[in-house]
């Protein structure tokens, strides 16, 4: 078991929500709506970097130092990144999308980076836009808005200098074009700068840009919860223009929002908006989705439109009940009694006018619906029978086309059908043998009636087996959803597993650059040690010898294996019976002694001991010095 998952199985949801309500006033962002797995990751990484084991401490610790919050803030944001990451993309970006930007000299091109870490990405489409643009031959302005909700990150962004390690990721010739060397480093172009916008914004609370051609978000998505994630996709759907495009991270998708977007390059997470998706779903939080397309003036202004139209064609047939759907058959309007054909079914509610079918009705109004939408003419379906309650009435069903502003909205009519006018003289005649031809049109109406059941029931069979089949394709998809969530979790992983590596790889520089200065001053230490004329020897605190000059080889007596041996274990070519004592002296009171002593040869020789200190002032031995009298 990982350190992260015994943490995960011992953090309980009230530490992690008092965790998170300590976070909120930092930045403002609710990780609230952030997956839970990710952040119980982040906060283990930060229990070992302090070795703190025990959650509560934890907890205790993040309530006294405001700066832990700040560091388990910047953690939780995970700042991965860099330039033309996943090139694919960015070539399919460059190949498919930008060529068909709607270009006019009077309105710029707008694109919107959301969650731009250190700017790379922004500055990488920036790139991309200027290489197409000039392809284009236009004057264009381009303005590329940078989002991120860390302040540091967008400082960082808005200077523009990056490492010289982004070689590895921008051609030689793009470096050379757009970026100029500074500081040991690359620093952004003035021209390339000036085309994009830094600012700090919150995606979950901060309103949105509008307008925009573009959206990149990559890599945000993955780190949210799916009903922030849905949220966040209704926002850039608002914020497109019509046609606009939305480009997402290579994990990431729009999940169950396919009446917000099309795939426009599926390998490649590129989407286009459904302009027709907006009466439905500006916003999915919405129960009607007419008061969606109220939300906005143009969408109000168009609903009117559609609703007049419908209204119209209903009060002409004296309004029988109807409902007016998008081309997705979501409903945008009920229109009088339509109990008897449409009604809720169990489980997540739905404005598909499908599944709102009652029974019976299914297969006919499904194959009449996409006959219009595949015709664009009006289809009728006679005779249809459907269960309401304990009965079975029949049917006619019409479906009109309403196409405006290329969106097409189809009205579905429900009329009782007229009973059939038997002629006066049929009334009157008698019942005949089932010989006479009478006879035999009663019988061959019964086996119609018959026949006609038979195929009801067969039907029935058939949008029974039908709608297991959506349900079996409902579970293969929900499968689908949490190999996909399983994925994007691997991915997150992987983002934290590499902004940790990132930090390592720091770490190793500085050790290693620490290492090499190390190696220098030791150099240093060896040559001044060889060139110095003076016996010296260096004791550590329990009187171990730990280095010396070569002439206190002769003057102590010593070879290099004493390294290591205490200074009681030698026999120092001076008269000095009490020296280990005169050492640890020095030590414990961190004082000089100096005395003149008598080699063995019976010259004089001053010595000389001082302490010796550490980097913390500490004293860590002693530095025993002998040389000629008088030449210390
Ligand atoms: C893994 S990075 C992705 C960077 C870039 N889009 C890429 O794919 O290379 C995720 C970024 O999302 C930002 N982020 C997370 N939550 C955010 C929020 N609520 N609003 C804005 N940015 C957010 C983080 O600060 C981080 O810089």
């Amino acid at each position: 078991m990982t350190h992260a998952a015994r943490l995960a199985s011992s953090v309980t949801e009230d530490q992690l929500e008092r965790v998170l309500r300590l976070l909120l006033p930092a930045s403002g962002v609710r990780f609230q709506d952030y997956k839970t797995p990710t952040i119980v990751r982040r906060l283990s990484r930060r229990m070992a970097l302090l070795r703190i084991t025990d959650t509560e401490a934890y907890i205790t610790h993040l309530e006294r130092t405001p700066d832990e919050v700040g560091n388990l803030h910047d953690d939780l944001l995970i700042r991965v990144t860099r330039f033309f990451r996943e090139p694919d993309a960015f070539a399919a970006l460059a190949r498919a999308v930008l060529p068909h930007l709607e270009i006019r000299p009077d309105i710029p091109v707008r694109a919107w980076v959301a969650g731009c870490a250190t700017g790379e990405e922004v500055y990488s489409l920036a790139i991309l836009l200027r290489e197409a643009l000039e392809d284009r031959r236009a004057e264009v302005r381009v303005q590329i808005f940078g989002t991120d909700v860390s302040d540091s990150a967008v400082e960082y962004a808005r200077r523009g200098v990056y490492p010289a390690s982004i070689a590895a990721d921008v051609s030689l010739e793009r470096l050379r074009r757009f970026f100029t060397k500074a500081d040991g480093g690359y620093r952004v172009t003035r021209s390339l700068r000036d085309m994009c916008i830094f600012v700090r914004q919150d995606l979950t609370r901060d309103p949105p840009f509008s307008r925009l051609d573009l959206i990149c978000c990559r890599n945000v998505l993955i780190f949210v919860d799916s009903p922030l994630q849905r949220k966040l996709l209704s926002v850039f759907h608002y914020a497109l223009k019509r046609q606009g495009l939305l480009m997402l991270g290579h994990v990431e998708s729009i999940g169950q929002n396919s009446e917000l977007f099309s795939f426009m390059d599926k390998k490649h997470r590129i989407f286009r908006k459904k302009p027709g998706a907006l009466p439905r779903a500006a916003y999915r939080d919405v129960t009607s989705p007419l008061r969606a397309a109220r939300a906005t003036s143009a969408g109000q202004a168009h609903a009117r439109v559609i609703l007049n139209e419908a209204n119209r064609i209903v009060l002409e047939r004296y309004a029988p009940p109807s409902v007016l759907v998008d081309q997705d058959f979501h409903v945008v309007q009920f229109n009088g009694e339509t109990g008897l054909y449409l009604g809720p079914s169990p489980g997540e509610p739905s404005f598909n006018v499908l599944k709102l079918a009652r029974e019976g009705l299914l297969h006919g109004l499904r194959t009449a619906l996409q006959t219009a939408r595949s015709t664009r003419k009006a289809t009728r379906r006679r005779r249809l029978r459907v269960r309401g309650g304990n009965d079975w009435h029949e049917v006619d069903l019409e479906i009109i086309p309403i196409v405006r502003q290329n969106q097409p909205f189809y009205l579905v009519l429900f009329e009782k059908p007229r009973p059939a006018v038997r002629k006066k003289t049929e009334a009157k005649q008698p019942v005949r043998g089932a010989g006479t031809p009478t006879g035999r049109l009663a019988r061959l109406e019964e086996e119609l009636a018959s026949t006609r059941e038979y195929l009801q029931s067969t039907i029935q069979e058939i949008e029974a087996a039908n709608e297991e089949l959506q349900a079996a394709n409902e579970e293969i998809l929900s499968t689908n959803e949490e190999l996909q969530r399983t994925n994007e979790e691997l991915d997150s992983v992987k983002e934290e597993l590499q902004s940790t590596n990132e930090e390592l790889n720091t770490v190793n520089d500085e050790l290693v650059a620490r290492n090499e200065e190390l190696a220098r001053v030791n150099a240093d230490l060896m040559t001044l040690a060889v060139s110095v004329q003076t016996a010296i020897v260096i004791v550590s605190r329990d009187l171990r010898i730990r280095r010396f000059t070569p002439m206190a080889e002769t003057a102590f007596n010593l070879i290099p294996s004493d390294i290591g041996r205490t200074f009681s274990q030698i026999s120092p070519n001076i008269v000095s019976p009490d020296l280990p004592s005169m050492i640890a002296t020095v030590i414990d009171t961190a004082s000089t002694i100096e005395r003149t002593v008598q080699d063995s040869e019976g010259k004089s020789r001053l010595l000389r001991i001082r302490p010796c200190k550490g980097a913390d002032s500490a004293i860590e031995g002693a530095v025993i010095a002998l040389c000629e009298d008088g030449r210390l």
